[in-house]
C-alpha cells in the first residue's frame, strides 16, 4: 500500500503534465496558476487511499481523482469571488490578480473539464461515478447558496450551520471516497461507510477551516485571518459567541455584526478593529475550545464508519494516519 506522501507525488505529476495548450491562452492561464499554487490535494489523496484500500493499480484513477481536484479548485476561484478573498495559498486569488469575468469563467472552465475527466473512468463505473458526482456538485451550489444567505441572517442556528458545511464541504471529502470505493468495487456496506467517515470528517475538516480563519497563521493558512468576521459568515465561533455573549459583549457583537462587509470596504468601519474586537470576544468565551472539542467529536464519529469498513485493519492504516494528520492541520 502507498502511502499518501506517495500518492501525493503521483497525484502532483499527473495533473503537472495535463496540457491546457489551447486558444486563447488568457482562458487557460488563471487555470494553470491555481493549479500550480499547491493546494493540499485531499480530495484525491482520499479517493486513492480508498482505492488502495482494495486495489493496487492506484493509476486507474488518476483521471478520476484529477477531476475531482479540478472540480474543488473551480469552487475555491468562484468561493474567493463570493467571499471577497485576496490570498489563497499564499498567493493574489485569480479575480484579484485578474478579475472577475476571469474568475467566472475560468472557473466555469474547470467544471466542464472537471466532469469530462470524471468521464474518463472505466465504461462500466461510469455511471455511477457521475451520478454521484452530478448529485454532489449541486449539493456544493446549494450549501454555497445557503453560506451566502446566512450572512444576512442573525437566528441561525447551529443545526442549520453543520448542514451549511454538509453541503458545501463534506460531501465533496464524501464523493472522493466514494468513488474510490465504487472504481474498486467495494460493497454496497463498505461504499456507504467510506461515504459516511468522508462526511464526519468533512465536518470537522470546515470547522477546522472556521478555526484557522480566526487562529491561523496567515503565513501557514494562506489566506488572510479574519475574513469571515468581516462577511458576517455564520460560522460555528460566531453562532456560539452569540449565544453565550451577554451584557456587554453581546451588545458589542451585535453592533460589529451590524456593519456588513460592504460597510467596511468603504471604510464606515475598521477592518482590523472589528477582526480584533470580535476575536477578543471570542478569547473572552473560551470559542476556540468549543470549536476543537466540536471537531474531534465529529472526528471520532468519522472513525466509527472506518472501523466497520470490512478490509483487514493493515488496509485502513494509511487512511487512518492521512486523517489523524488532517485534525493537526494548520493550513
Ligand atoms: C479549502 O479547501 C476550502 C474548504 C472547503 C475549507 P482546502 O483547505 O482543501 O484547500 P487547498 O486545496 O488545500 O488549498
Ligand atoms: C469553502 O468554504 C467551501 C467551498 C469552497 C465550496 P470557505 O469559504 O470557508 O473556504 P475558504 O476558507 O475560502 O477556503
Ligand atoms: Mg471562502
Ligand atoms: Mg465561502
Ligand atoms: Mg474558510
Amino acid at each position: 500500500m502507498k502511502t499518501s506522501k506517495e500518492l501525493l507525488a503521483i497525484i502532483n505529476e499527473y495533473m503537472d503534465n495535463i496540457n491546457y495548450d489551447r486558444q486563447p491562452k488568457s482562458l487557460y492561464e488563471p487555470i494553470k496558476y491555481v493549479l500550480s499554487l499547491g493546494g493540499k490535494r485531499i480530495r484525491p489523496i482520499l479517493m486513492l487511499l480508498t482505492y488502495n484500500m482494495y486495489k493496487e493499480d492506484v493509476e486507474a484513477v488518476l483521471p478520476c481523482a484529477c477531476g475531482i481536484e479540478t472540480y474543488h479548485n473551480f469552487t475555491l476561484l468562484h468561493d474567493d469571488l463570493m467571499d471577497n478573498a485576496d490570498m489563497r495559498r499564499g498567493k493574489e486569488t485569480v479575480h484579484k490578480k485578474w478579475n472577475a469575468n476571469m474568475a467566472v469563467l475560468s472557473g466555469d472552465t474547470m467544471l466542464v473539464t472537471a466532469f469530462s475527466r470524471m468521464a474518463e473512468c472505466d465504461a462500466k463505473h461510469m455511471p455511477d461515478v457521475i451520478r454521484l458526482f452530478t448529485k454532489t456538485a449541486l449539493e456544493i451550489d446549494e450549501g454555497q447558496q445557503y453560506d451566502i444567505e446566512f450572512e444576512s441572517r442573525n437566528d441561525v442556528c447551529e443545526e442549520e450551520y453543520i448542514e451549511m458545511i454538509r453541503l458545501k464541504t463534506s460531501v465533496l471529502l464524501a464523493c472522493a471516497m466514494q468513488i474510490g470505493a465504487i472504481l474498486a468495487d467495494a460493497s454496497k456496506e463498505d461504499r456507504d461507510n467510506l461515504y459516511m467517515f468522508g462526511e464526519k470528517l468533512g465536518l470537522s475538516f470546515q470547522l477546522q477551516d472556521d478555526y484557522l480563519d480566526v487562529y491561523g497563521d496567515p503565513k501557514v493558512f494562506g489566506k488572510n485571518i479574519g475574513g469571515d468576521i468581516i462577511e458576517n459568515k455564520k460560522t460555528f465561533m460566531l453562532i456560539n459567541a452569540t449565544k453565550l455573549a451577554e451584557g456587554g459583549d453581546k451588545a458589542e457583537l451585535e453592533r460589529w455584526c451590524s456593519f456588513s462587509a460592504e460597510q467596511v470596504m468603504a471604510g464606515d468601519c475598521d477592518r482590523n478593529e472589528k477582526i480584533k474586537s470580535v476575536t477578543g470576544i471570542y478569547d473572552k468565551l473560551g470559542i476556540g475550545k468549543l470549536a476543537k472539542q466540536r471537531m474531534e467529536y465529529y472526528y471520532q464519529e468519522a472513525l466509527r464508519h472506518l472501523d466497520a469498513v470490512s478490509v483487514p485493519e493493515s488496509n485502513k492504516a494509511q487512511l487512518r494516519e492521512f486523517a489523524a494528520n488532517m485534525m493537526k492541520r494548520e493550513k
